[in-house]
């Protein structure tokens, strides 16, 4: 079956009781039993719930993999695959990351025992050289958050296979309209739902994908054991999210790739980071592994000022001032003050984020108008 397909069939089936086509919100606690241990295979909603199966099921459908475990947020997600590993265990994480997933691991998990090294990873092959016998997994996003760069799946999940360690890859920034980790190699992808997958800014919710029934039965007992899980509104609205994700996909990229070549030959703008553009230093591998460029834009301004920037980010109209991503409206932000203000200015600066960067999620707007919008902000 093909993705279009998947995105509107995959998962669901019409409810035995009345029929009704689309999975119902089972707004519950706990499930009535005909006798002690006779039940419908639900007991108590921490544990099953029928909305979270049918979302469950569609997301493995949509990545390839053969389980989908569903959470609170897209950091719940994240803390129940670092809760795979024990204290001592090494992670070898990119160094260009969504800023809540670096608070995570060096503020919380880093508490715990768990080691963590930062690396550039636009050669995967950098990663080879900082594995440990303690190393235990790979974290990868790609492209990252907020610089786009893009680390080859295969080539980390070949690095992960040969010395036996797991290899993690945050989807969110593609979703599985534009890249599919687990076809690539990968062992687990991690989604931040509240993005793309739910792609209405209504949802904050997270997921982790698998191939492999082991990890899956861990991850389902961590799920249920720590309790972060969503509740069956998120979870309907993230299953109607992405019954249409394919089509809001296509307009994220045309638009992305108006407005980065918009930005890319304005006087005003220094760099635009963007995957799509031939010069992208790993723009051949995103062609090989993604199935589009997406619709996150970052760039710098010629005059690499905070006002500068300031006075962009507070005069565009269409595009609203906030954080997330991913949803059919266009944000503009500011990763030094906002999405990534929790990484130490020295780390940022280091890994090449100016305060001065700005990062679009271009919706799926007319791309005239968002235009129209930038250029004025920008003058
Ligand atoms: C790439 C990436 N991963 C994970 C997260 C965390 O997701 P959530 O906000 O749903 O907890 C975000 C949030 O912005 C993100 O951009």
């Amino acid at each position: 079956m093909k993705l279009g397909t998947k995105l509107i069939h995959a998962g669901v089936a019409p409810d035995p009781s009345t029929g009704a086509i689309m999975t119902p919100i089972f707004q519950t606690s706990t499930y009535v039993q005909s006798a002690p241990g006779q039940h419908k295979g639900y007991e108590y909603a921490r544990t099953q719930n029928p909305t979270r199966d049918a979302l469950q099921n569609a997301l493995a459908a949509i990545e390839n993999g053969t389980h989908g475990i569903c959470f609170g947020s897209g950091l719940a997600a994240t803390d129940a695959v670092l809760k795979l590993l024990n204290p001592g265990d090494e992670i070898i994480a990119t160094n260009d990351l969504y800023g809540g997933t670096y608070r995570i691991f060096t503020k919380v998990f880093a508490k715990y025992g768990l080691n963590f090294t930062f690396i550039p990873m636009q050669d995967a092959r950098n990663i080879e050289a900082h594995i440990t016998p303690k190393t235990k997994m790979i974290w990868i996003e790609t492209p990252t958050n907020p610089l786009l760069n893009i680390i080859d799946i295969q080539a980390a999940a070949q690095i992960a296979r040969k010395n036996e360690v797991l290899l993690a890859v945050d989807n969110t920034f593609a979703s599985p309209y534009l890249q599919n980790p687990l076809d690539l190699g990968a062992d687990i992808v991690v989604h931040s739902a509240t993005k793309y997958l739910g792609g209405h800014s209504d949802v904050v919710h997270g997921a982790v994908i698998v191939k492999n029934e082991a990890l899956a039965q861990q991850l389902y007992f961590i799920q249920n054991s720590t309790g972060g899980v969503p509740g069956p509104q998120d979870c309907f609205l993230v299953l109607r999210g992405i019954k249409t994700l394919h089509v809001r996909m296509q307009r994220h990229c045309e638009n992305g790739a108006v407005i980065a070549n918009y930005l890319r030959n304005h006087p005003k703008v220094d760099k635009v980071y963007w995957a799509g553009f031939p010069d992208h230093p790993n723009h051949d591998i995103a062609k090989a592994q993604m199935r589009g460029f997406g619709g996150m834009i970052s760039f710098t301004l010629k005059d690499d000022s905070l006002e500068s920037a300031n006075r962009v980010l507070s005069n565009t109209h269409l595009f609203s001032l906030a954080e997330s991503l991913g949803g059919v409206e266009s944000l503009i932000g500011h990763p030094a003050t906002m999405t990534h203000a929790s990484i130490p200015r020295e780390e940022r600066i280091k890994n090449g984020l100016a305060d001065s960067l700005i990062r679009l999620s271009v919706g799926i707007e007319d791309a005239d108008d968002l235009v129209e919008d930038l250029k004025k902000a920008i003058g």
